[in-house]
């Protein structure tokens, strides 16, 4: 088995100034060296429609699964909206947790693949969006890495104007959630 893990990052946030989108970046400048990283953006992706699945995934609907396969591993990093995960999300998840043969759930792409989980938000740093995040991929099979958990509290005061993380004690536990991430994407599940 290589050592090298591949991490495709997911930002559950569409916006430029996203705090979410920061912290993915501001996660990967500390990932161990072994991890090759990417990211895909959820823009393309059009709403989930099961008339539109029958006749076939759209293009970026499959360089979204194709994506997800090539991956050894995802890193999802989401608001809270209305205490949940934004729809953009929830409908990247419902695409990802299909397989358009009939198959079933257990064949998606989403089905046995390991994910972290990041979320920034205001005074509780998106704490219910992400365990509602972790209640849908119980559904859809993944791995989804217990622990350490990292909640990002008043995210606009712990970056710069530049999206540049300025907190510390945030950096120390991006690095440990990171480290404690590439053990947990090789882990024989
Ligand atoms: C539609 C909407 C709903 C929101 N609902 C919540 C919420 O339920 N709880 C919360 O803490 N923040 C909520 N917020 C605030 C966002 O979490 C905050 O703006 C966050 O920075 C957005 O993420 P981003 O910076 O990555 O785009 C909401 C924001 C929007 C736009």
């Amino acid at each position: 088995m290589s050592s090298q893990i591949n991490v495709l990052g997911i930002a559950g946030s569409l916006r430029k100034g996203s705090y979410n989108r920061a912290l993915m970046h501001a996660a990967f400048a500390v990932k161990p060296p072994e991890m090759i990283v990417s990211e895909f953006d959820l823009v393309h992706l059009p709403f989930y429609n099961g008339d539109v699945e029958a006749q076939g995934d759209p293009e970026p609907v499959l360089l979204f699964k194709e994506a997800i396969r090539r991956a050894d591993a995802l890193l999802i990093v989401t608001p809270e909206y209305h205490r949940s995960i934004p729809g953009v999300l929830k409908n990247a998840l419902d695409w990802g947790g299909r397989d358009p043969k009939g198959k079933g759930v257990v064949t998606s792409p989403l089905s046995g693949k390991p994910v972290g989980l990041l979320s920034a938000g205001g005074a509780a740093g998106a704490i219910l969006s992400q365990t509602h995040l972790r209640q849908i991929l119980v559904e859809t099979r993944s791995n989804v890495m217990p622990h350490p958990q990292v909640f990002v509290a008043m995210a606009r005061q712990k970056f710069d104007a530049d999206f540049q993380l300025t907190d510390d004690p945030t950096r120390q536990q991006l690095t440990d959630f990171m480290a404690a991430f590439a053990v947990w994407a090789h882990k024989p599940k």
